[in-house]
């Protein structure tokens, strides 16, 4: 049987959430990845050091037994986010990043950011103690088209933060469009990006040709197929400025299939599986393992994981959910087929 053996790799975003959630999805990340860049976007975000440990002791406590998956703990910048939180982070060995969320952005983004230059000094605090800026790069302006977010956002606010704090490592996450794809290549080497499977898997053609799949709905939205076509060549290039980042967000099934259903793809159960499926259809299968185990590593500055994972090469279905009981969470191409799986 074919198989593809790859060191470890890590995801660099992840939503995990908390409580039955938690417990439900957590298993799945824990058995293909070493480290988790975790999402602070919680129902009651995450602001402070205190809050990101306490978090952290929940997540710790939520692992499967003899797991030693690593959850690196990100805050959330909000307006009252100060230059002592920034201190705070740097000096803590738990807290890796801050996450800036546009407000109304996205899922839980209501506490984010409405006026980005307000936050400045936090930025220039944030490069001071070297201090990774992750950022959902999209606009907010109700008016502003869906599909043009993201690379207003680039225009309008990021490359003039860029060039206000050049030495800010920065991480454009879950990139688009081939608007980010230009953006990061030419950037400096302190600017990286994260992809999605689903952003590498599947164009708007999924989310709206025969019907809406509200399974295919996350944010920012998939885009027409020339982007998705950059995405993968970015993530299949061997540029190390793009690395593997989930955005696995799980939602309760019922919140997803709803007149107003919440955005995100459930794609922690074969994480690896999927990212595998699309290097493959590129003939890229020999890049897979610098995109999911190196890259990032590299960009936040950790040692590259040592152990290894193996995928083989078969058919198997996708279930319709996972979870028990109120817990039901339907994962990305539930009921249809994955080609590769882990041993
Ligand atoms: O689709 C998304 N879901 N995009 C995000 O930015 C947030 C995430 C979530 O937390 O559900
Ligand atoms: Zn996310």
């Amino acid at each position: 049987m074919k198989t593809l053996t790859l060191i470890q790799p890590d995801d660099w975003h992840l939503h995990l959430r908390n409580g039955d959630i938690l417990k439900t999805v957590l298993a799945h990340s824990a058995r293909q990845f070493k480290r988790a860049m975790i999402m602070p976007n919680l129902k009651s975000p995450v602001v402070s050091v205190d809050d990101a440990l306490h978090y952290r002791q929940e997540i710790l406590q939520a692992r499967p037994n003899n797991s030693s998956f690593e959850p690196l703990m990100s805050l959330y910048l909000t307006p009252q986010t100060s230059v002592e939180d920034i201190q705070k982070v740097a000096e803590n060995p738990f807290i890796y990043a801050l996450k800036l969320y546009p407000a109304g952005a996205t899922t839980n983004s209501a506490s984010g950011v409405n006026n980005l230059t307000a936050i400045y000094p936090i930025l220039e605090a944030m490069q001071t103690h070297k201090v990774p800026l992750l950022i959902h790069g999209e606009v907010t302006e109700s008016n502003t088209d869906i599909f043009d977010r993201e690379r207003l956002f680039i225009d309008t606010h990021l490359i003039p933060m860029v060039v206000k704090f050049p030495e800010l490592k920065i991480v454009l996450e879950h990139v688009t469009t081939k608007e980010a794809v230009q953006f990061v290549e030419s950037a400096s080497k302190k600017i990286a990006a994260t992809i999605t499977p689903q952003h590498l898997l599947f164009n708007r053609n999924a989310l709206l040709v025969g019907g809406i799949k509200p399974h295919y709905y996350c944010l920012p939205i998939l885009k027409r197929e020339s982007h998705q076509q950059a995405l993968i060549i970015a993530a299949t290039s061997g540029n190390p400025k793009f690395f593997l980042g989930t955005d696995s967000a799980p939602h309760l099934t019922t919140l997803k299939e709803n007149a107003c259903g919440c955005a995100g793809c459930y794609s922690a159960f074969a994480a690896v599986e999927l990212y595998a499926e699309a290097f493959e259809k590129e003939n890229a299968l020999d890049k897979l393992e610098a995109f999911a185990s190196f890259y990032g590593a590299d960009f936040y500055g950790v040692a590259r994981n040592t152990e290894t994972i193996t995928l083989e090469k078969k058919l198997w279905k996708i279930p319709p959910y996972y979870g028990e009981n109120d817990i039901q969470i339907t994962p990305l191409k539930a009921n249809e087929t994955l080609n590769w799986k882990q041993t």
